[in-house]
């Protein structure tokens, strides 16, 4: 097949078009993955797209809709990823699509920063009143998540006066400047990129199963130690992801947060959320960080915002927020009406269809299934489990050595029988999943056996390997 010079034609443009019939929420392999379609237009994909992208499963997608993907050579293809985390509603959710559409009759874009529209002020006033704290709230809207951080970080600059800002090892808080700057992994995000932020200092975070072996104590103290050799007060800020995705969805030692907290108020620091991929319902509560009972003075949030529109927040403390001089924030794009009409229809569904008790029933499913593998003989040194934001850890069960190599297997045995799981990790040795939190219960379980069946068979082969080598 040959897909050179082909421009992809609406059907029916100039009138409203009903919605597709839903597709079966079940797995179906019509052909080998990648199929011979995906793989003509990889091709072109080669011949066309920067090789700066990268594709962790290289199939092309026609349609997409609850937990299935369904790709161009007919497979149905079980969704762990959720894009990234962002369809959390579902690939093709009915509530965004019909006020997608009423807004498309109306305007695309006006510029906020140029003649105003009330979805923007409704967008702030649900994020002012559902963000954790009792005070007074202001939010600022932009477009990705990257860029809510970077404005997260000139907002902390501008009202302290301060600079540096305190980030922590196996963070990841996007691909610009400022933002890499406060990533903490060099490869893929960094090498070659620099040079860096001077005014960003990284410490560890303490997480199972390596770093919590320390009292809680010794962890805040690094904190302490880090702040203190480098004038405490110099720092603007300090940023932590409640759950670090990238990292494999590590969750901070019971009570870090709240320690740093008290930390940042010692020495007239702000402590930033990135909820970018935890936010938005994921972890069964809106915020990630709600679970720690913790209130920061900034939030950061973005993919789930808009089910998959580029829409992205900052929300904090009113006298923080409204700091900054006017126009001294913004940007073209920044809260743009169609993103703003799918945050509302995301709103509409939070507040009202159980979407949080979805996410906690994933969480379960995914305890009961998982858990039992951890050190069971099968290189599972753990698993992390939140709602659905999950990540499965691979190692030597004696010496927790990472074995990035296990991971990468698992999620190929996965590609190929039809179920995106994703591998990432400090040393790319998590399988992580973020499922749409609507995935029908059974779809998930069957994606879940797949992972199961996965990593016995490469278990399997990893014995088998060291028994050959035994042998020579
Ligand atoms: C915690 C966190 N912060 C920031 C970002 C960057 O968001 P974006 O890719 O929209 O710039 C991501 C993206 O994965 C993320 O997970």
């Amino acid at each position: 097949m040959s897909t050179t010079n082909q421009l992809v034609v609406v059907p029916d443009a100039g009138r409203t078009l009903p919605p597709l019939p839903a597709l079966p929420q079940s797995r179906h392999l019509a052909t080998q993955i990648p199929g011979p379609r995906s793989q003509a237009m990889m091709v072109e994909r080669r011949a066309q797209v920067s090789n700066g992208f990268g594709a962790q499963l290289p199939v092309f997608i026609d349609r997409a809709d609850g937990g299935i993907l369904l790709d161009v050579d007919g497979n149905r293809i079980i969704d762990l990823a959720s894009g990234l985390g962002p369809t959390a509603l579902g690939a093709s959710n009915g509530r965004v699509r019909e006020r997608l559409q009423a807004q498309l009759d109306r305007f695309t874009h006006t510029c906020f920063m140029t003649t105003e529209y009330q979805s923007y002020v409704e967008v702030c006033r649900w994020l002012n009143q559902h963000a954790p704290g009792s005070a007074e709230k202001r939010t600022a809207l932009f477009s990705t998540g990257a860029e809510a951080n970077e404005n997260a970080v000139k907002i902390a600059r501008y009202f302290t006066g301060r600079s540096k800002i305190l980030a922590f090892d196996g963070a990841y808080h996007g691909r610009t400047h400022m933002t890499m700057s406060l990533t903490s992994k060099a490869h893929p995000y960094k090498t070659g990129f620099g040079p860096f932020s001077k005014d960003v200092v990284h410490v560890p975070v303490p997480t199972s199963p390596r770093g919590a072996a320390d009292t809680l104590e010794r962890s805040l103290d690094r904190v302490r130690a880090a702040l203190w050799e480098n004038d405490p007060a110099t720092f603007a800020a300090m940023i932590i992801e409640p759950i670090l995705g990238e990292a494999g969805c590590l969750i901070p030692q019971e009570g870090f947060l709240a320690g740093l907290r008290e930390i940042a108020d010692e020495h007239g620091m702000l402590l930033i959320a990135d909820e970018v991929q935890s936010g938005m319902g994921r972890t069964g509560r809106i915020w990630a960080i709600e679970h720690e009972d913790v209130v920061p003075d900034l939030l950061v949030a973005a993919k789930a915002l808009a089910n998959g529109m580029p829409l992205s927040s900052v929300t904090g403390r009113a006298d923080v927020m409204n700091a900054v001089h006017p126009a001294g924030l913004g940007g073209t794009y920044a809260g743009n009406p169609l993103s703003c009409e799918a945050a509302l229809a995301v709103f509409e569904q939070l507040d009202a269809e159980g979407v949080l008790d979805k996410a906690t029933e994933l969480g379960r499913i995914a305890v009961d299934m998982l858990l039992p593998l951890v050190g069971a003989g099968q290189g599972v040194i753990d698993v992390r489990v939140r709602g659905a934001m999950i990540g499965i850890e691979f190692g030597d069960e004696d010496t927790l050595e990472p074995a990035s190599q296990r991971a990468k297997a698992v999620s190929a045995y996965c590609h190929s029988n039809g179920v995106l799981a994703l591998t990432n990790g400090v040393h790319e040795n998590v399988i992580r999943l973020l499922p749409p939190i609507v995935i029908e219960p059974t779809l998930f379980r069957d994606g879940l056996q797949v992972i199961i069946d996965g990593i016995q068979e490469t278990a399997l082969n990893v014995t088998e390997a060291k028994a050959d080598a035994g042998g020579r």
